[in-house]
């Protein structure tokens, strides 16, 4: 092997082998399955020619269960970073084909390179998971990979944004680093989450359920907010990742990205004049104000199967990042609960944590009564809301288009929890409750039903209306909901140097 021929093929020979990974029959497999590789995933991902990879030759140091006859360059993960419209991201992609994709110690040691590189250079990680969990063979050296990648995910949140997406069956150790970061996208009839799969469910609880069930992307987008997102295939999925990396900043010392806007700042909608039913308790769709206010009716919705009584995702104002809040009067009346809470109070704080401003709209009649939410804590979570909204400082705008009444009312980004421009439209109800609570309480001797009635309308007519809270300063302006796109732009505009900050502490104690 002197010469330089040899040297390269060498090298050459190398190369292949690591690309190939597990091997012909394994890669086929993958396609069958209706999945790509993880090496085509990272293709698919990185504007054309800019992906680096590094740690190609790793190989694992296990020597239990013969495992030093059964090395392949690289252990099942395919690490590096490139561009993404332009931008530094980091990546790490596990390699199914390679004992199924689990963690090995060395495998986690190019896990934690990245990421610290990603920590260190101030840009997201995106992790592309396919990951049967702690490398079996390897035993507790797999588990202490596992704890220092979760160490690291904790470390770096907040700090750059990291994004993870299930790309086949993930179980174990392999779905908690992805529920400490910011985002989790799933593949519909791909993808699988669970700490324990269908079989062990059996034997310990007697239940049967499919793995679909148990953990598919729809359990996890619908059932149980897990996840934020759902593509229909690997593409699709990778595709998603880059439309939300173009709303966030590289990291938390950053501002979002802004894009050349082409949408008329000035624009009017004379249809949103008449979109806000009279009749207090007639449902309309809160989806149309937003798609027609934001920048070229692009609407970037997250977890829109989940809790879809709060509607939260991502959109541009003048080319200018957003984090849109807004009760949906079109599902459970666009009641405030434990999973609405929880759902908007993460995505307050993301936002906060990445300088991106928070528009808020508010149609809300209350907290859902009953025993189901008081059982399941609504107090506690519904406080999340409340905290994550107090503590951000990041730019507040709030329009409120019909009801806020009582708690939540405070809780919806009102001037009380620091928001700085509250609008309300002519067609606002605020008030400490709605009119026949109030009645029920105030005249509660009243038998007669006609006089009852009356009172109820006295109230709307007094107390259910924008006014008596724009008397007090709580809301800033009264606006025409066709002005709301020119006001919000506006306010956006005059909040754009906000400098506040919160007193210094460790860290706060969010009830969670
Ligand atoms: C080593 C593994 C592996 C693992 C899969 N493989 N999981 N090797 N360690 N954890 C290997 C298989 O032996 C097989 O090798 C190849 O990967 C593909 O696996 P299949 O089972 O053929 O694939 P499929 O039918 O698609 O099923 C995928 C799967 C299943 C659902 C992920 O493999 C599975 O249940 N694996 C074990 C999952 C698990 O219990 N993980 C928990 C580990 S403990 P060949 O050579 O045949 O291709 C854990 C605790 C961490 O993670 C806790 C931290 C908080």
């Amino acid at each position: 092997m002197n010469n330089i021929k040899d040297k390269y093929e060498q090298f050459e020979k190398r190369n292949t082998a690591a690309e190939l990974g597990g091997g012909e029959a394994r890669i086929k497999k993958i396609h069958d399955s209706g999945r790509l590789t993880a090496r085509e995933r990272i293709d698919t991902f990185y504007d054309p020619g800019t992906f680096v990879e590094v740690d190609k030759f790793v190989t694992h140091s296990c020597t239990n269960f013969d495992m030093d006859e059964n090395r392949i360059p690289g252990d099942g993960v395919v690490c590096g970073y490139g561009k993404v419209d332009g931008r530094l991201v980091y990546v790490y992609a596990q390699d199914f084909t390679v004992f199924g994709g689990s963690l090995s110690r060395t495998n986690a040691n190019k896990i934690i390179k990245v990421s610290e590189l990603a920590l260190k250079m101030g840009a997201p990680l995106i992790g592309l998971n396919d990951s049967g969990g702690a490398r079996i063979q390897e035993g507790v050296r797999s588990l202490a990979g596992y704890g220092e990648i979760f160490n690291l995910n904790v470390k770096s949140s907040g700090v750059i944004p990291q994004i993870s997406a299930i790309m086949g069956p993930c179980a174990g150790g392999a779905v908690y680093s992805p529920a400490l970061t910011d985002f989790i996208f799933m593949v519909n009839k791909s993808s699988y989450m669970f700490i324990t799969g269908p079989d062990v469910v059996k034997t310990v609880t007697h239940e049967e359920v499919t793995k679909e069930e148990l953990g598919g992307a729809m359990t996890h987008n619908s059932k149980s907010g897990v996840a934020h997102f759902i593509g229909d295939n690997d593409e699709q999925t990778i595709m998603m990742i880059r439309e939300l990396l173009s709303f966030l900043p590289s990291n938390n010392l950053e501002e979002p990205p802004v894009v050349d806007a082409t949408d008329d700042v000035n624009r009017i909608d004379e249809s949103l004049q008449e979109l806000i039913p009279t009749d207090p308790n007639k449902p309309y769709d809160m989806k149309v104000i937003i798609n027609s206010v934001v920048d070229n009716e692009q609407f970037l919705e997250v977890m829109p199967n989940y809790a879809q009584n709060i509607i939260i995702g991502f959109a541009r104002f003048d080319g200018r990042s957003v984090g849109i809040v807004a009760n949906q009067p079109n599902f459970l009346a666009g009641v405030v609960d434990i999973d609405s809470s929880s759902k908007a109070a993460r995505f307050v704080r993301f936002c906060d944590a990445f300088n991106i401003p928070i528009v808020t709209f508010v149609d809300v009649p209350g907290f859902l009564p009953g025993t189901i939410q008081e059982y399941g804590g609504i107090i506690k979570h519904g406080a999340k809301l409340l905290y994550a909204y107090a503590e951000a400082t990041v730019p507040k705008i709030t329009v409120v288009t019909r009801k806020a009444y009582g708690g939540a009312y405070d809780v919806m980004a009102s001037k009380h929890l620091g928001a700085d421009i509250n609008y309300a439209y002519p067609t606002a109800e605020i008030a400490v409750m709605g009119p026949e609570g109030a009645v029920n309480i105030i005249f509660r001797g009243e038998k007669d039903g006609k006089a009852k009635e009356k009172r109820v309308e006295d109230y709307r007519e007094n107390f259910a209306n924008p006014y008596r809270v724009a008397e007090l300063g709580y809301i800033d302006e009264v606006i025409y909901p066709k002005n709301t796109r020119i006001k919000l732009i506006q306010a956006l505009d005059m909040t754009k140097n906000k400098s506040e900050s919160n007193p210094p502490k460790k860290h706060g104690n969010i009830p969670l």
